[in-house]
């Protein structure tokens, strides 16, 4: 027999945190846009949980696109690469993009991504991120909606993998060492 809870050494963000977090997000993404033609542009995968919870708890009508990028391999290191694996099916012009992230870990991806976003015509590109570790605080890339701050640990859950797994845990976990040095 063998639980997800069992590879985690402790819960970081429960589940009900996790919620509140998001309807606090939503409010103000609704003053900050309201009457607005707003996109959330999902950043595959990790984001998926976010981006379902965070559209279902607006009140705006809004509109859903995809991207996935890539900068980590299976591993717990960004590996300082990024390409586009799934381009969106949007035309930007004119348009009001809010990007939705799971965490911003070193940074890599969003600063990348929100450049190269801000080169299609939209009229404002801002970024809402679940999660952010202190690496990322440090950036120079700007970060309107920022959920929690996080230390530095590998964290898995409600979207976010190690090797693929854990995505579908509820909660917010610290991934036990031994899950990530036996391989
Ligand atoms: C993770 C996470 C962010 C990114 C953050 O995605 O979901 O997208 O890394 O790291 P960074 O700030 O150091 O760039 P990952 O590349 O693991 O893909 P996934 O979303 O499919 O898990
Ligand atoms: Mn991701
Ligand atoms: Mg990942």
């Amino acid at each position: 027999h063998s639980d997800i809870a069992d590879d985690l050494e402790s819960v970081l963000i429960t589940e009900q945190e996790i919620r509140d977090k998001i309807a606090e997000l939503a409010r103000r993404i609704e003053a900050d846009y309201a009457g607005e033609r707003l996109l959330l542009v999902g950043v595959l995968r990790g984001a998926v949980m976010v981006m379902a919870d965070l559209a279902r708890e607006l009140s705006l009508p809004i509109e859903m696109d995809w991207m996935a990028v890539s900068s980590y391999g299976s591993g717990t290191q960004s590996s300082g690469v990024v390409r586009i694996l799934k381009d969106l099916d949007t035309d930007l012009h004119g348009r009001k993009v809010l990007i939705v992230e799971d965490i911003i870990d070193s940074g890599l991806t969003l600063s990348w991504l929100r450049a190269n976003l801000g080169t299609r015509g939209a009229d404002s590109v801002e970024i809402c991120a679940l999660l952010r570790k202190p690496a990322a605080a440090k950036l120079a890339v700007d970060v309107r909606y920022v959920g929690f701050e996080i230390p530095n640990a590998f964290v898995v859950g409600y979207g976010l993998d190690y090797a693929e797994k854990y995505r579908n845990y509820r909660d917010i976990g610290i991934l036990a060492p031994h899950v990530y040095s036996s391989q």
